[in-house]
């Protein structure tokens, strides 16, 4: 037997997540409990004893895949392994799921998910186990606290749920309403992430910006609040936060992006669509206007900040004028990055059964329009780049030899050849080319600021 092959009685799991930050998150806490359960990571996943697929439902395709890869489970030799289904669609299709796949023996909500290895003795009993639960006491307090091995980059769940009910939108019905985690929690585990090896933490929410608590001291705080006493912590270089809401944005936050340090020079805001329209048939309840009054303060303080969003095309009675509002705010806005989606219609959501549906030929015109100046406006930031020194965290190894991957204070990825230099380490840089996607930088010896 290899040293490192688990003893022959442990059995071995594999959770594969799709979708947003906040199911990768959940992915690691259901990895880590597994792992306090006796269960150990399968080194390939076509071969683990339990197979946990932990959805997204924001979009019909990203639904429906979870019912072609429940079939590619299915071994040559004909067995399967145990099959939990976990995350959004999980708790939007429920039971159903079961039954439309009966090679499934769990299926879990997003609140529910702590009590998995309960479910997984359930199933193992033969019976169909299904938790859709969204308890009042959060899952946290029973996952198993956090540890060494973390990655140099770490997420941390501060926020779950949605109160805005965007018309389009299925987060509000299977995440559930808007709930903060307590301060004291989030630092504890702040801590634990940073001992166990993390130097940047991104705090993750559906509405991260509506973040709310009371410090040790028992005064109200918001999420900068939060940010500020973060940066305190020692051996934490870098605090990022996703995904916010407009209207969110408040005067401490926009403020802190000018004075913490630590607080990188990021902001992911949303804004879907440029007419205001559309805004309001979407129920996003700001304007391009004061959209466009955030950026624009946010930039006073921070003038390097880079920019990102999601945009959606084609949402029910989008008119070519409208999408032209889009692309106008993408022109005054200027991004660095954003994330551009044809509109999907959800069952359950309002805009689901509203009048002049656009057609799929539409769309992907607009799509296509949208993506193409979003793109260069990506290569223009980068390009912009290039010449300045600036301090990467490296996180991965890249496909050359002795090449590393980090990221810029902006989230760029650059890629560095950098011998004697390990995931983890905090380097100096110059940016020497820029790319679509990525940026070149070569390491420095001297420090920059
Ligand atoms: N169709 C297309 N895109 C959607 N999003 C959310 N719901 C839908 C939908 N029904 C996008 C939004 C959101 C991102 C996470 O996904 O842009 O910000
Ligand atoms: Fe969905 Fe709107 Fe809530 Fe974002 S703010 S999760 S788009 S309902």
């Amino acid at each position: 037997m290899k040293s490192d092959s688990p003893p022959n009685s442990a059995k071995t799991f594999h959770v594969k997540s799709f979708g947003c930050q906040m199911n990768v998150y959940d992915g690691e806490r259901m990895a880590e409990m597994l792992g306090a359960e006796g269960y150990v990571a399968a080194a390939d996943g076509a071969d683990a004893d339990l197979v946990v697929l932990n959805t997204c439902h924001i979009r019909e395709k990203a639904a429906e895949k979870v019912y072609s890869d429940i079939g590619r489970l299915k071994r040559a030799d004909g067995s399967r392994p145990t099959i939990a289904v976990a995350g959004c669609v999980a708790q939007a299709e429920g039971a159903e799921i079961a039954r439309r796949a009966p090679t499934v023996d769990v299926v879990v909500g997003p609140q529910a998910y702590h009590r998995l290895p309960d479910l997984l003795a359930r199933a193992a009993r033969g019976e169909k186990a299904v938790d859709l639960d969204m308890p009042a006491a959060s899952k946290f307090g029973a996952l198993p606290k956090r540890g060494a091995g973390q990655r140099p980059t770490a997420f941390l769940t501060v926020q779950e749920g949605c109160d805005k009910f965007c018309t389009y939108c299925v987060v509000p019905y299977t995440r559930g309403a808007e709930i903060s985690r307590p301060f004291a929690d989030l630092i504890a585990e702040a801590r634990a992430l940073v001992a166990g090896g993390a130097r940047e933490i991104t705090l993750l929410g559906q509405n991260v910006n509506a973040w709310d608590g009371e410090d040790a001291k028992g005064r109200a705080i918001g999420l900068d609040g939060l940010i500020r006493e973060l940066a305190r912590e020692d051996g934490l270089e870098r605090i990022r936060y996703t995904t916010s809401h407009p209207n969110d944005m408040t005067d401490g936050l926009i403020a802190a992006h000018g004075e913490v340090d630590k607080l990188m020079p990021f902001l992911h805001l949303p804004v879907q669509a440029g007419s205001d329209r559309i805004l309001a048939a979407m129920n996003r309840s700001h304007s391009s206007e004061s959209y466009l009054r955030v950026i624009e303060r946010v930039r006073a303080v921070r003038p390097d900040i880079a920019i990102s969003g999601d945009f959606i095309v084609g949402f029910p009675g989008e008119s070519e004028a409208d999408f032209q509002a889009t692309l106008d705010l993408i022109h005054q806005t200027g991004y660095a990055m954003a994330y551009s989606f044809k509109y999907s219609r959800r069952p359950g959501t309002p805009a689901a059964t509203m009048d002049d549906q656009i057609s799929e030929e539409v769309m992907n015109d607009r799509l296509q329009r949208l993506q193409a100046l979003l793109n260069e406006q990506q290569q223009a930031f980068n390009e912009a780049s290039v010449g300045s020194t600036t301090r990467l965290l490296l996180e991965r190894k890249g496909k050359l030899d002795g090449q590393l991957i980090g990221k810029t204070p902006w989230l760029q990825s650059a890629h560095v050849i950098a011998p004697g230099l390990a995931i983890g380490d905090m380097i100096n840089v110059r940016i020497v080319s820029a790319g679509a996607n990525s940026v070149a930088a070569a390491a420095l010896t001297e420090e920059v600021a």
